[in-house]
């Protein structure tokens, strides 16, 4: 048999990634030769990971945390919302060179269509304004939504990706959260505990049982978030629906070949167990 194609994935750190266990079961089970690596890549060790990925012939990969921008910086073709909101999760291979994607946006849309929550036509209110939240008000202004009240710590940072996707976007207050369809906490704020982050009590406190309440985080799985929310009987939607559909979204980027999406939830799922 030949050597198998490598998959990569960049990161710091990267030890915990869930990434692997999806894109092997995927590749397995439609018969492909390939595997995906994690690589842990140091800050201001960027493009020498990317040249060397070029160099040993790696075919394509994902960039995580706290990679995403620098790699959008780092490389000359950018395509789609990648470009406009110059951050990258999804690198495929095209000769000498890497060509960058963005599917974070619409792996959270997935999401919440797969959970009955479609935002089109409704009002939304998102806490954060760093990249993975970039991603997310691109894509929920592509479809359709009413409106986006973007909650942020630094107010100027809401204001400038308000500006960026435009109008329905506006900057929001926690008191607004009331008023909304859909909550989505686009920070990182609840990772590796199952407290209630201090910083999100203000935006629990207005959460109603009308609501739905999405959350990217999902170590853990269940956060002090999505718990809180359902205490006060708002529907809840964990973030490992976004992960699966960010990658089944890059697989299908990788192959030109519809992702098994069922596999790679089964493969998620136990390695997140
Ligand atoms: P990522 O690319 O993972 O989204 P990021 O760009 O660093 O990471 O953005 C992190 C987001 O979480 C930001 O919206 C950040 O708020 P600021 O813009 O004010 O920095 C938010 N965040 C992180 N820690 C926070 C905290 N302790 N309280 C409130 N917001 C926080």
């Amino acid at each position: 048999m030949s050597d198998p194609a490598v998959y990569g994935i960049m990161g710091y750190p990267i030890k915990k990634s869930l990434s692997r266990y999806m894109h092997d079961a995927a590749f397995d089970h439609l018969g492909i030769n390939a595997i995906y690596l994690p690589f842990e890549v140091e800050p201001g060790q960027v493009e020498n990971a990317l040249n060397d990925w070029i160099a040993t012939g790696v075919q394509g990969g994902n960039v995580t945390v706290p990679h995403k921008e620098t790699v959008a910086h780092a490389i000359k073709h950018l395509e789609g919302e990648a470009a406009t909101l110059q951050t990258v999760n999804t690198l495929v291979r095209s000769g000498d060179e890497f060509i960058g994607y963005t599917t974070d946006g619409q792996g959270l849309l997935r999401s919440l269509d797969e959970a009955n929550a479609s935002p089109t036509g409704k009002r939304i209110a998102m806490l954060g304004a760093g990249g993975a939240a970039r991603s997310i008000a691109a894509a929920l202004v592509k479809a359709g939504i009413d409106q986006l009240l973007i909650i942020n710590r630094t107010e100027s940072r809401a204001q400038d990706l308000a500006d960026l996707v435009g109008a329905p976007a506006a900057v929001g207050k926690n008191s607004d959260i009331k008023s909304v369809d859909i909550l989505i906490n686009a920070t990182s704020l609840g990772m590796n505990s199952e407290a209630l982050p201090r910083e999100l009590e203000d935006a629990v406190a207005e959460i109603s049982d009308h609501l739905v309440v999405a959350d990217i985080v999902y170590r853990p799985r269940n956060t002090g978030l999505l718990q809180a929310a359902q205490e006060k009987n708002a529907k809840t939607i964990d973030g490992l629906g976004m992960l699966l559909h960010q990658a089944a979204l890059a697989f299908e980027l990788w192959t030109n070949q519809k992702a098994p999406t069922e596999v790679m939830r089964s493969a998620l799922l136990a390695a997140s167990e």
